[in-house]
């Protein structure tokens, strides 16, 4: 299988090079760690290694070292399309090179050949109470997977340690095929009360599959949406939640579906994935208090004050680690520039990213005062009528699963161990203050 093959021919060369910094170099000083870092979340210690992406605070992702647009521009695409293969990007997240497009369609068969999801998982899906969250129902869905993963069982019939990332490349193909078939099961359950099984089709390639699971109207233009959603929704390096999450609980060798179902659930969370739904709010809100109109640039200033003065953030602005516009969000504008630049909602999307920063540089508070990703998701998925906000989160799971996958496979590969980071009480830390205050 391709992927195999590729992994397998890179491995003893990463092996060298992980082992080396174990072994010869481990107590050579990366990071000092601040009490301002302890209290404050881990924010920016340098403790975790990926190869696969890497934010840089004045530019943004790289995937595998390219830039978004250069990702955008060098995979290959489906015949027609401007929005590259799915299968060429998970390529490239795990083996590191630019896919030819045989090799990007060979990726897209692979999933094809395992999209076919178990009628229990269905089963399970249809007796959940109606008003379960779409993510619980995702995060559930997942979690029920986990019965055939090949890690777990060929791990209790005694796998040998090298071989663990071939079992977990397996079940993240599993994984990520069958995950756009239930998140489109659970989007046609929930909101239209259909239980028909979706239909994933060898002919179509994973966003147009997608879209036509989805069943949403214009289903060329809404597979160019979903392969750019997944593919800008991928990874984000290893520190955010969901990634993170999913990194710690397959530490512990619990397989890419236990792991992953982790993921989601932090995933879920209004600090992480949830913010995208409360940004298109955000714009609804401004849209309905102008009776359905884009405001004047003025309007916009003074609800966007109106909005901080209330002690609430401006969704889809600031970010933890980014200090510029997030390219994420700059090519989801250019798409919706390129594809439906008279629509309302871009425009006042577009405005907002005109006037915002300019609000949140004067009130001063928040470090980046650019766009996040989620400055402009919800608005493309609203143009093509997915309108049902808590369902996004689940578009976004989708897309992480294709970035925290092969961060899995690699970590089994190069024999990460179990994370295991050290507390200290309150006291203890008090005593370091006093300590450094005295000297
Ligand atoms: C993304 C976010 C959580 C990052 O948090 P962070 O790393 O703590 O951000 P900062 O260090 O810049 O925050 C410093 C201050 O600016 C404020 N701030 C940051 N972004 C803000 C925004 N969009 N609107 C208003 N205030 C903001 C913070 O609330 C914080 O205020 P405080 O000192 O009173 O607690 C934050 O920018 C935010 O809440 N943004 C809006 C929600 C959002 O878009 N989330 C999606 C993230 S991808």
């Amino acid at each position: 299988m391709i992927l195999y093959d590729q992994i397998a021919a890179q491995l003893p060369g990463w092996r060298e090079r992980y082992k080396a910094l174990a072994k010869e170099h481990a107590d050579v000083v990366v990071d000092q760690v601040t009490v301002g870092q302890i209290v404050g979340g881990m924010r920016d210690i340098k403790s975790l290694v990926t190869d696969i992406s890497f934010v840089d605070p004045a530019e943004g992702i790289r995937f595998r070292g390219m830039s978004i647009p250069e990702v955008l521009k060098a995979l290959p695409k489906p015949r027609g399309a401007k929005i590259p293969y799915v299968g060429g990007l998970y390529y490239l997240l795990m083996v590191g090179e630019v896919p030819t497009k045989a090799q990007a369609q060979e990726v897209e068969a692979e999933w094809a050949r395992r999209a076919d999801v178990p009628d229990y998982v269905y089963k399970m899906l249809k007796s959940m109470p109606k008003e379960t969250h779409p993510m619980t129902l995702l995060s559930q869905a997942v979690l029920a997977l986990q019965n055939g993963s090949q890690f777990a069982k060929k791990y209790h019939e005694g796998m040998k340690k090298d071989a663990y990332w071939e079992a977990a490349l397996e079940d993240s193909l599993a994984l990520t095929a069958q995950l756009p078939v239930i998140a489109a099961f659970i989007y046609r359950m929930k909101y239209f009360g259909e239980t028909k099984k979706p239909k994933y089709s060898a002919k179509l390639d994973y966003g147009a599959n997608f879209a036509k699971m989805l069943g949403v109207k214009d289903q060329k233009g809404y597979a160019e949406l979903a392969r750019l959603y997944f593919i800008l929704h991928s990874d984000h390096e290893s520190g955010n939640v969901s990634a993170h999450t999913m990194h710690l609980v397959g530490s512990a060798l619990s397989d890419p579906f236990l792991s992953f179902s982790a993921a989601l659930n932090g995933l879920a969370g209004p600090l992480h994935g949830l913010a995208n739904q409360e940004c298109l709010g955000w714009l609804l809100d401004v849209y309905g208090k102008f009776g359905n109109k884009v405001p004047s640039r003025d309007e916009l200033y003074k609800f966007a004050w109106d909005t901080l003065n209330s002690g609430k953030v401006i969704p889809g602005y600031g970010h933890a680690v980014l200090r510029v516009p997030d390219p994420r969000f700059t090519a989801q504008m250019q798409f919706a520039k390129a594809h439906f630049p008279e629509d309302d909602l871009v425009r006042l999307a577009d405005m907002v990213f005109d006037v915002v920063p300019t609000v949140l540089k004067e009130q001063g508070k928040a470090k980046n005062p650019a766009p996040n990703v989620d400055a402009i998701s919800g608005t493309l998925q609203y143009y093509y009528g997915v309108r049902d906000f808590d369902f996004y989160t689940v578009l976004f799971g989708v897309g992480r699963a294709l970035g925290v996958t092969p961060n899995y496979v690699w970590a089994r590969a190069l024999g990460q161990p179990i994370e295991r980071p050290k507390s200290l009480s309150t006291k203890m830390i008090e005593d370091v203050v006093a300590k450094a205050a005295a000297q």
